[in-house]
């Protein structure tokens, strides 16, 4: 069979895609150059967002005393919020406005990271909190100009929003998990140090890991670009554009990463190549999805840590119960690939060869098979939930886990094909139980 052809113009569709680049270092050790980036971008006094389980490690101290040989000064913020709020984001605003900083640095996991975007942002360009979230429960206005610098190093592998425009948050009132995307608060540089992560918990390992699979995986398969309508203006591009030619290549190259590694990564605390190989993908993977987007687990997981608040993970002890991130995307991802997998047959067959699933053989109409069969393999093979189920969630969270799911334009409209509720209803049923 013949392959389609992904990017066929459409005569309604975008004619064009954007590379949002992110400035990239990635090596074991070079964290000590932090300092010196810090002075290369001009900053004297920055703001140091570590997370607190970071502050009296190794690599906090690395990165305090790179800043100090550099000359640069900084006041660390520490109460970083594991899942952020519109309230700890504007907690973090308010430090950030009163420390009178002229760049940022953030030490962390993505809420780390997160956090430090969206105090660069409202402290840079003061606003209510809703004028720069996502639709439909913000106003998606534009940061009115740029940012200031902002140098993100990861200790985790797992976000990468080292490499992204957005930040993620819950909304206490509403009680529900959104986002701010901006193109202006992509971090100026993300220093990616893997020796930073070699001591994660392996629970944390496989949370964060199976997040990096689906972002390469959801970005490989969103909808192309040539489909999304065309924008009125350039500037209305989103940021979350549709898969494209460049997102390709890093989401093959992350999903391949992921399938090779994140299985030895979880089962081995001491195997330092996997662990560092785990750190790349998840950067790459921040590459892809930070230009393509990410579409139905990532959704779905927004009902799921929404709603639940009874698990304690592996390796979160110290946290309030809560579904880590990637494991709420992860469990809804077979669900969600079984159901796109008609769409885009050969896009699913392909991943999961990258995945490393035996594909020889293989009609592209058995890719979304091939690929749920190995997440699940790979789900099992780290000790994960059997789907939500495991979890507490029964038929009877349904209609609220809907609501909340369905109620994320912004990612539904990356699917491949089109989504109504109620086949997201089926989605959240068919992600009840795996095995
Ligand atoms: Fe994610």
């Amino acid at each position: 069979m013949e392959k389609p052809v992904y990017y066929a113009p459409t005569d309604y569709g975008d004619y064009a895609f954007s590379v949002a680049a992110a400035a990239v270092k990635f090596g074991a050790g070079v964290l000590v150059e932090l300092g010196g980036d810090a002075k290369s971008l001009g900053l004297k006094r920055v703001a140091l967002f570590m997370d607190p389980k970071v502050r009296n490690t190794e690599p906090a101290a690395v990165a305090e005393k790179s800043l100090k040989e550099a000359g640069v000064d900084y006041v660390i913020y520490d109460e970083i919020k594991i899942e952020p709020t519109d309230r700890s984001f504007m907690e973090a605003a308010k430090f950030a406005t009163e420390g009178n900083f002229d760049g940022f640095v953030s030490l962390g996991g993505g809420s780390t990271m997160d956090t430090a975007k969206a105090a660069n942002l409202y402290s840079t360009h003061p606003a209510d909190f809703l004028a720069y979230v996502n639709l439909p429960y913000g106003e998606f206005r534009p940061a009115p100009g740029p940012l200031k610098p902002h140098i993100a190093c990861p200790t985790t592998s797992g976000t990468g929003s080292e490499t992204t425009s957005t930040a993620v948050m819950d909304i206490v009132d509403l009680k529900v998990k959104t986002a701010i995307s901006q193109k202006l608060m992509k971090p100026t540089l993300a220093l990616v140090d893997p020796t930073t992560a070699e001591t994660m918990p392996g629970g944390v390992v496989a949370a964060s890991g199976f997040d990096v699979l689906t972002h390469a995986i959801e970005s490989y398969t969103a909808r192309p670009y040539t489909t999304r309508a065309r924008p009125a203006t350039p500037d209305q591009r989103p940021v979350f554009q549709g898969a494209n030619p460049y997102s390709d290549t890093s989401s093959l190259q992350a999903i391949s990463l992921g399938g090779k590694f994140l299985v030895r990564a979880v089962k081995d605390p001491s195997d330092v190549e996997a662990r560092h190989m785990l750190m790349l993908a998840a950067t790459t993977a921040g590459l892809s999805f930070g230009n393509a987007g990410v579409h139905l687990p990532h959704a779905m997981s927004y009902g799921v840590a929404g709603l639940c608040h009874t698990l304690v993970a592996d390796g979160y002890e110290d946290d309030n119960p809560m579904v880590p991130h990637g494991i709420a995307c992860i469990l809804n991802a077979p669900a969600a690939f079984r159901f796109c997998a008609p769409a885009c047959p050969e896009r699913h067959l392909e991943a999961a060869a990258a995945l490393g699933a035996d594909v020889r053989n293989a009609d592209p109409e058995h890719g979304g098979k091939l690929l749920t069969d190995k997440l699940i393999e790979m789900m099992r093979e780290t000790g994960l939930p059997n789907g939500t189920g495991a979890l507490g969630f029964t038929e009877d969270d349904i209609p609220e886990l809907t609501k909340r799911g369905y109620n994320q334009p912004r990612l539904l409209i990356l699917a491949p094909r089109e989504v109504t509720e109620q086949d997201v209803a089926d989605m959240y049923r068919d992600g009840l139980k795996y095995w």
